[in-house]
């Protein structure tokens, strides 16, 4: 699994986020997979169109997984712009528990088998929460989402859930990602252990804030709590901060609008052995756009 680099075993392969050397990603035959954090409404949208098409370049990405459950005014996803995120690039479209905030992407989840929902949602909700997705070559990677229960929506248990989803996937494939969406560390890094040697990797998404704490499991899997958000990073998790704030200060509601401020794309890259499933690297990626502006919602 991976190899090693200068000595060091590729696990530990850790460079500041966004410095990669495109060369290294030229060295090996691992599948290379694009993840990219929380997309936050139109200034989220607009830093991924000016940077996607070059960091899927630069990485030599063979697949590319978006989380979008902020997508459309910082809550929600409506199919007009699900549509506009593949047509784009993106392979495959994660969520969360703003997944049904627009009513019109239910019946959208019915029929864009690209577009997950967290597996645990009861039986009964739109759309599904697994996807095999496959690749130019012929290969395949599987695809799950899933959602926390620790101060969150009490949905069916994610760990049930995938268990079930692995289990229909590895039928067709060995590479498995997965999108675990939860607010609370202690639950995305249980998870971590859970599926240690049963996926590639578990990505955590939904605090929009980048963690530093990414490694390879034991047993192959890649791990990270939380891959951070794309979107304004001049703002409270993605929210104009002057509403934020008026929120914790009065404890009023507050009709929270998406900020604009200098956009940032985060996720990750997340290298995997075809044959063995299991993870050879996995690495933070936080990029601006080059002029370091984009247009204003
Ligand atoms: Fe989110
Ligand atoms: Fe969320």
């Amino acid at each position: 699994m991976g190899g090693n680099f200068m000595g060091m075993p590729v696990a530990y392969r850790r460079r500041c986020p966004g410095s990669v050397s495109p060369a290294h990603y030229k060295e090996n035959n691992l599948l290379r997979i694009l993840v990219i954090g929380d997309i936050i409404g139109r200034a989220g949208r607009q830093v991924l169109a000016k940077l996607l098409s070059s960091l899927k370049t630069q990485y030599q990405v063979d697949l590319c997984i978006a989380n979008v459950e902020n997508v459309a005014g910082g809550i929600g996803i409506t199919p007009v712009l699900a549509r506009e995120l593949l047509l784009q690039g993106v392979d495959v479209l994660t969520s969360g528990n703003h997944i049904w905030d627009k009513k019109e992407i239910e019946s959208y989840a019915y029929t864009e088998k690209r577009l997950l929902r967290p597996a645990n949602y009861p039986p009964g909700a739109p759309g599904g929460g697994g996807y095999l997705a496959r690749l130019a070559d012929g290969q395949s990677v599987g695809v799950v989402n899933l959602a926390g229960r620790v101060f969150m929506q009490p949905l069916d248990c994610p760990f049930r859930a995938a268990k079930s989803e692995v289990g229909k996937l590895k039928e067709y494939t060995s590479v498995i990602l997965v999108d675990f969406h939860a607010e609370a560390t202690s639950e995305k890094v249980a998870m971590g252990w859970y599926l240690d040697g049963l996926v590639s990797a578990v990505v955590g998404t939904h605090t929009h804030v980048q963690t530093a704490d990414e490694r390879i499991l034991p047993k192959g899997t890649a791990y990270i709590t939380d891959i951070g958000m794309t979107g304004p990073t001049d703002s409270v998790i993605g929210i104009q901060k002057e509403l934020a704030l008026q929120r914790f200060l009065t404890q009023m509601p507050v009709k929270f609008e998406p900020a604009k401020g200098s956009p940032q794309l985060n996720g990750v890259v997340i290298e995997v052995d075809p044959a063995s499933g299991k993870a050879g690297s996995i690495q933070r990626l936080r990029v601006s756009p080059p002029t370091g502006k984009v247009a204003a919602q």
